[in-house]
């Protein structure tokens, strides 16, 4: 029973818990780097999908795509056609706050959008929708044990990069609390609210949007492996 975007035919290939980055080479690095036993269960769209183990726990490791449509298309398909559990994203953002430094580690507690995600879907009204609580606290307690520093707050999912109006992200910012954007977490979030599943969001402050800098790609490989640690640690 594979999906129109998935070519696995038996969900026992996947772990209940899938870390999703954006970029599917990533998935790949992550599953080279952390987890043993790595097979690699999707090439469809070259959105690299691996299984392995980590401590003894079954965990898939697969690219999401970038923005809502993308995200909103593999996790539905993860938890409705291959009984996945608990999406935990792993990524990148652009601080709003400018007390955010780059490379400092967020835990989304929700995410704010404009997008038209969860009301076509779902009809949601709602234009804030939280993470999963429990998996906000697993990821909480596995930061503290690791004793790397995280920030807690809101988020703003945004169907825009490239933007030609410089100052609206401080509107952004003042009116819903959020305190750096990225672009995935508000239709990650729909889903799993309508099908009964868990959903979280760690990030890596990759760039900032009030003091223009930005990280360079290696320095974001040290960066990424914290929050690499924390998302693993509280899978496991
Ligand atoms: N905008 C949206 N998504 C992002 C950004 C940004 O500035 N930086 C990293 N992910």
């Amino acid at each position: 029973m594979a999906t129109p975007h998935i070519e696995v035919n038996d969900k026992n290939l996947f772990g209940k818990t899938v870390l999703m980055p954006g970029d599917p080479l990533r998935a790949k690095f992550v599953a080279e780097t952390y987890l043993t036993d790595i097979k690699l269960i999707n090439q469809v769209r070259n959105m690299f999908a691996y299984t392995g183990n980590y401590q003894g726990k079954k965990i898939t490791v697969m690219g999401s795509g970038m923005g809502m449509p993308s995200i909103g298309i593999y996790s539905y398909e993860l938890y409705k056609f291959y009984d996945v559990e608990n999406i935990i994203r792993i990524g990148s953002c652009g601080a709003y706050d400018p007390n955010l430094k780059l490379y400092d580690v967020i835990i989304a507690r929700d995410a704010y959008s404009e997008s038209s995600f969860a009301k076509v879907a779902y009809n949601y009204p709602e234009n804030i929708l939280p993470a999963s609580e429990h998996l906000v606290q697993a990821l909480n307690a596995s930061a503290k044990k690791l004793a790397i520093p995280v920030t807690n707050a809101t988020i703003h999912s945004s169907d825009v990069f490239y933007r030609h109006q410089g100052d609206v992200f401080r509107d952004v910012r003042d009116k819903h609390g959020c305190v750096a954007v990225e672009m995935e977490s508000f239709a990650l979030f729909a889903n799993a609210r309508f099908l009964g599943k868990h959903a979280a969001c760690i990030l890596t402050v990759s760039d900032s949007l009030v003091t223009k800098e930005e990280t360079t790609a290696e320095e974001r490989q040290t960066s990424f492996h914290k929050m690499m640690e924390i998302a693993l640690d509280s899978a496991k």
